[in-house]
């Protein structure tokens, strides 16, 4: 496992020092993750090419997108098309600040909007795991209040998103990737994050905060959208996984 991990961060690491010459080209091409942003969500996705795609994704998100519970990467199965359409623009355009995923998002290793949006649709058509990792889950009830209160309108009652407003499913996401990204979102490191949210979460304490992320971390997709403990995904049948979701840890079961 850890010589996998040694292997995953020297190829990325490769990858990375290949592809700057790349990125530098690419810049004027794709500096503007708003049109290409519009223009991918106005293509019909192919999600047989997505799946090809998603090849050049798996070393890191893993073949079934469920990401690693320790944060570093997240779960993005399941994800609303529109809403990983948008990210992946912004990482190509450099409004979200990540030099790796700002490679792999790279006109020459992906491709453009027509590839954006086949490979986010192929993401979208993918199972969830429902055992992300958790936080503290402490002060869950005080979590759930400030949640209900001041997200649940954009975010939906349960983390499911919106897909008109392209406003992320935000259930089943691992707590140390939520409590990043909330981070980035309120210190303006993500440029091109919604100016509400950044207004709406100025002024939490840490504790409103640890508490509302770590309520969040328990919400449940629907069923509908979950794969067993032990799927794997057969469009990558002899893949090495670097982390399984482990069903027997301590599970949820919150007041609703
Ligand atoms: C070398 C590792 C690596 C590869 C390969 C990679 N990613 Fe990522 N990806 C990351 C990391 C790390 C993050 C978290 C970035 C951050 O914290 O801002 C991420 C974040 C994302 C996100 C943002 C999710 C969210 O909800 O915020 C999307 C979408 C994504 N990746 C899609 C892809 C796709 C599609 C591919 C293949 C074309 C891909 N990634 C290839 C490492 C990788
Ligand atoms: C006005 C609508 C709105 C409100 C209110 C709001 N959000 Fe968001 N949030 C968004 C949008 C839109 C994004 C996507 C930003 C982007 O595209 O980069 C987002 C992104 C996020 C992300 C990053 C998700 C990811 O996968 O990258 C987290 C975590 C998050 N919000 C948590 C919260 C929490 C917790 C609250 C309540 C304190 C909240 N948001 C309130 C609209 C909102």
């Amino acid at each position: 496992m850890d010589n996998f991990r040694s292997l995953v961060t020297a190829l990325s690491l490769v990858c990375l020092s290949a592809t700057t010459a790349v990125i530098a080209q690419d810049n004027d091409k794709a500096s503007d993750g708003q049109s290409e942003f519009e223009k991918a969500l106005a293509l019909t996705p192919n999600i047989d090419n997505g799946r090809k795609l998603y090849k050049l994704c798996v070393t890191c998100h893993g073949p079934e997108g469920w990401g690693d519970d320790n944060g570093s990467y997240p779960q993005i199965a399941g994800q609303l098309t529109g809403v990983t359409i948008k990210q992946m623009a912004d990482f190509r355009a450099g409004n979200r600040d990540n030099p790796i995923m700002r490679a792999f998002t790279s006109v020459r290793a992906l491709g453009g909007a027509q590839e954006i949006a086949d490979v986010s649709a192929y993401i979208a058509s993918l199972p969830m795991t429902e055992y992300n990792g958790q936080g503290s889950r402490r002060d869950l009830e005080l979590g759930r209040e400030i949640y209900l209160r001041d997200c649940a309108d954009c975010h939906g009652e349960d983390g499911e998103g919106d897909v008109k407003k392209h406003v992320p499913m935000i259930q089943g996401q691992h707590y140390k990737y939520l409590e990043r990204q909330y981070r980035w979102i309120r210190n303006g490191r993500r440029l091109n994050a919604n100016k509400e949210m950044v207004e709406q979460i100025e002024n939490y304490s840490s504790r409103d905060e640890r508490a509302m992320l770590s309520y969040v971390a328990t919400l449940m997709p629907p069923a509908e959208k979950l794969a067993d403990a032990d799927w794997t995904n057969p469009d990558f049948p002899n893949y090495k996984r670097s982390w399984r979701p482990d069903p027997t840890r301590e599970r949820r079961a919150i007041p609703r």
